[in-house]
């Protein structure tokens, strides 16, 4: 790789997701229940919410629980709840110190009364802070979003306010979830499956994937780092040839 491509690669990601995965084999590999790995995932959220605090990163996005999460048995279903609950109410305020504003997105209707709660109390006590946005996906999912977004517009279209054809891909983006953020630049995926799950699909169409085999109770700063240097070495192209790119990079070098 050319001086100039690391130099117009070099910036770190402003906006991270990260498919948490793997928490049931940690446990069960250790003989415990699956239940004790989503405690321990906890562990490994905070670490990475600090390292994002560290390095500058403005967003990170974590999927915590999927749409298609409601079809494990009804025992981890609610102990997730309760978890994501009693996590809620116990980080908020060192959350809120750290200059973090936490972010939830997803079809949250489907949530008790108690968590729906204290998810609006959550996000109006960080709703000021500029040091993080760290977006949680609970019961979300990439299609849900989508559909979202095109219930929006088709409910103006129905009113008379606004033409199909002004449904472009920059209108559409307004409606997705977290269009006020940076693009999703890299999306990790731990746990060592090759698939996006039904995650930020429409977000992540030009992110770099970065799939890796630790599971996530055991993300640690060290393979967090390394996830992001492998993004810094990429050189992305957005539909360009190498050469338009390189001639970019000369261009921001310069000027
Ligand atoms: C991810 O870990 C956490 C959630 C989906 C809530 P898993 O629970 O999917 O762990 P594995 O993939 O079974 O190991
Ligand atoms: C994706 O993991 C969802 C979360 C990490 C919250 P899953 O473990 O549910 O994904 P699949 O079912 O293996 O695709
Ligand atoms: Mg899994």
């Amino acid at each position: 790789m050319s001086e100039q491509t690391k130099v117009l690669n070099n910036a770190l990601p402003q906006h991270v997701g990260i498919i948490m995965d793997g928490n049931g084999r940690w446990a069960e590999r250790q003989g415990k229940p699956r239940v004790w790995g989503h405690k321990k995932g906890v562990d490994a959220v905070r670490r990475a919410v600090s390292l994002c605090r560290k390095l500058g990163i403005p967003s990170l996005t974590l999927f915590a629980f999927s749409s298609e999460n409601w079809r494990r048995p009804e025992d981890e279903v609610s102990s997730l709840m309760e978890l994501f609950l009693f996590v809620l109410q116990k980080e908020v305020k060192a959350l809120h110190k750290n200059q973090v504003r936490l972010n939830i997105i997803g079809d949250l209707s489907k949530f008790s009364d108690k968590l729906q709660q204290n998810i609006a109390k959550a996000q109006e006590l960080t709703s000021g802070n500029t040091g993080l946005t760290l977006n949680v996906a609970a019961n979300y999912g990439g299609r849900w979003d989508i559909i979202n977004a095109s219930q929006q517009m088709a409910k103006q279209v129905a009113a008379g306010s606004l033409a199909p054809e002004a449904i472009t891909e920059e209108l559409f983006a307004k409606h997705i979830q977290m269009h006020e953020q940076p693009e999703l630049d890299l999306l990790i995926r731990t746990g060592g499956d090759i698939r996006i799950s039904n995650f930020l699909l429409w977000q992540a169409a030009y992110a770099e994937l970065c799939f890796i085999e630790t599971l996530w109770p055991d993300f640690d700063d060290q393979v967090f780092a390394d996830a992001i240097a492998s993004f810094v070495s990429r050189e992305r192209r957005f539909g360009c040839t190498g050469a338009q790119i390189r001639e970019l990079a000369a261009g921001t070098v310069q000027g």
